[in-house]
C-alpha cells in the first residue's frame, strides 16, 4: 500500500539535537484537510542563480519575499522557520505513518525523495509569490552541473540580505571555491586543480544519468511502502550527489548546521536553490526517457502528503500529480548541459 500522511495530532520529539529535538508545528485541532486545487496561473520559469544575480528587479523581489516570510508570526505556517521545520518533521522522525504507528515517515532514501521535495519546493515558491503578490515568482536553481554554477551562489553571500546564513563552511562558500560533487563529510578536501574537479563533476553527472536511464530505481531510489522503514542504502544516485552539496555547505563542526543536517538544512535559503537543481535534474532525466512514468506502481503514484498551500489551506497531494511540472505551472530555463554529450 502507498505511504499515507501522518496524523498531525501526534507529533513526536524529533531526532534533532541541533534543535533540541523540537520541530513540531503548532497543532490546530480540527483543521480541515482539503484537496489541493492546482494552480491555473501562467507557466513560471525557474532560472539559474548565477544568472539572476544580475537581475536587480528579480533579486529585490526574492529578498523582499523572504524578508516577509521571516517577519510572519513565529507560529504562522508560512513563517520562514516553520517552513524549514517541515523538513525536520519529515526527515527527523517527528511523524509516524498512519496505520503503522511505530514506523516513522522518512522522505529520504527511497523513491519518495524526489516527489516529496518537489511538492515542498512548490508550496514554498507559491507562498513566496503570494507574499509579494506575484504569480510569476520562481526560486532560482543552483546550476551546479555547469562550470559557471559550480561555486557557492553569490546571491546568498551578502551578510545584509535575508538570504544570508552564517552557519556555513566558510572555506567553501567564500572566494569562488569549486564545488566538489564527491565531497563527503568524512573525506578530506580534494587536492585536484579547479579544472580537474570541474571535469570530474561533469563526468560524475554524466555517468549517473547513463547508468540509470533504463532503471528508475537507480536514479530515484528504491520503493518504500506503507509500514516499511526506510533503508539508507536504497537511495538513488541523484540523492547521493545531492548529499555531497549539503555536506559541502554545512559547517564542519557540531551538527553540520545548517545545510549539513536534515533538521536544519532548510533554515538556509540556499537549500531551496540546491533542491531546485535536484528537481531540474529529475526533469531532465524524465525528458531523456521520453517522459515515461518512472514507476507504474500505485504504491508510488498514490503516496500522499500534506502541506499548507499558498491559500493557507491544509491540503493533501498525491505523488502522481507532481510528475509533470507543467501541472504545477513551472518549468526551467533551458541552459546548456555540458555533461550530456556522450549519453545519447
Ligand atoms: Cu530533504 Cu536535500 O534533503
Amino acid at each position: 500500500a502507498p505511504i499515507m500522511p501522518p496524523d498531525l495530532s501526534k507529533c513526536y520529539p524529533a531526532t534533532a539535537p541541533a534543535l533540541d529535538n523540537k520541530c513540531c508545528p503548532p497543532y490546530v485541532p480540527g483543521e480541515t484537510i482539503s484537496e489541493y486545487s492546482f494552480p491555473a496561473t501562467p507557466l513560471r520559469v525557474r532560472r539559474p542563480a548565477h544568472i539572476v544575480k544580475d537581475d536587480q528587479e528579480y533579486m529585490d523581489k526574492y529578498k523582499e519575499a523572504v524578508r516577509r516570510m521571516k517577519n510572519l508570526p513565529a507560529d504562522h505556517p508560512w513563517n520562514y522557520y516553520q517552513q524549514a521545520n517541515i523538513h525536520c518533521q519529515y526527515c527527523n522522525y517527528a511523524y509516524h505513518q498512519q496505520n503503522a504507528d511505530d514506523v516513522p515517515i522518512q522522505v529520504h532514501f527511497s523513491w519518495i525523495f524526489l516527489p516529496w521535495h518537489r511538492y515542498y519546493l512548490h508550496f514554498y515558491e507559491r507562498i513566496l509569490g503570494k507574499l509579494i503578490d506575484d504569480d510569476t515568482f520562481t526560486i532560482p536553481f543552483w546550476n551546479w552541473d555547469t562550470k559557471d554554477g559550480m561555486t557557492f551562489p553569490a546571491i546568498f553571500q551578502d551578510a545584509a540580505s535575508p538570504l544570508y546564513d552564517p552557519k556555513r563552511d566558510q572555506r567553501h562558500v567564500k572566494d569562488g571555491k569549486i564545488l566538489d560533487l564527491k565531497y563527503a563529510i568524512t573525506e578530506n578536501e580534494s587536492t585536484a586543480s579547479d579544472s580537474e574537479i570541474i571535469r570530474e563533476n561533469l563526468c560524475f553527472i554524466q555517468k549517473t544519468f547513463k547508468h540509470s536511464l533504463s532503471l528508475a530505481e537507480l536514479f530515484m531510489g528504491d520503493p518504500v511502502r506503507a509500514g516499511e522503514k526506510e533503508i539508507q542504502e536504497a537511495n538513488g544516485q541523484l540523492e547521493v550527489i545531492h548529499n555531497a552539496v549539503h555536506s559541502w555547505v554545512g559547517e564542519p563542526s557540531g551538527n553540520y548546521e545548517d545545510m549539513g543536517d536534515f533538521s536544519t538544512a532548510a533554515r538556509d535559503s540556499v537549500f531551496f536553490c540546491h533542491h531546485c537543481n535536484v528537481d531540474r535534474m529529475w526533469d531532465i532525466y524524465r525528458n531523456l526517457r521520453g517522459n515515461r512514468v518512472e514507476f507504474e506502481d500505485n504504491d508510488w503514484l498514490d503516496s500522499t502528503f500534506l502541506f499548507h498551500d499558498e491559500n493557507e489551506q491544509l491540503v493533501k497531494v498525491k505523488m502522481r500529480d507532481c510528475l509533470n511540472p507543467t501541472k504545477l505551472r513551472y518549468t526551467f530555463e533551458q541552459v546548456p548541459l555540458p555533461w550530456l554529450g556522450k549519453i545519447n
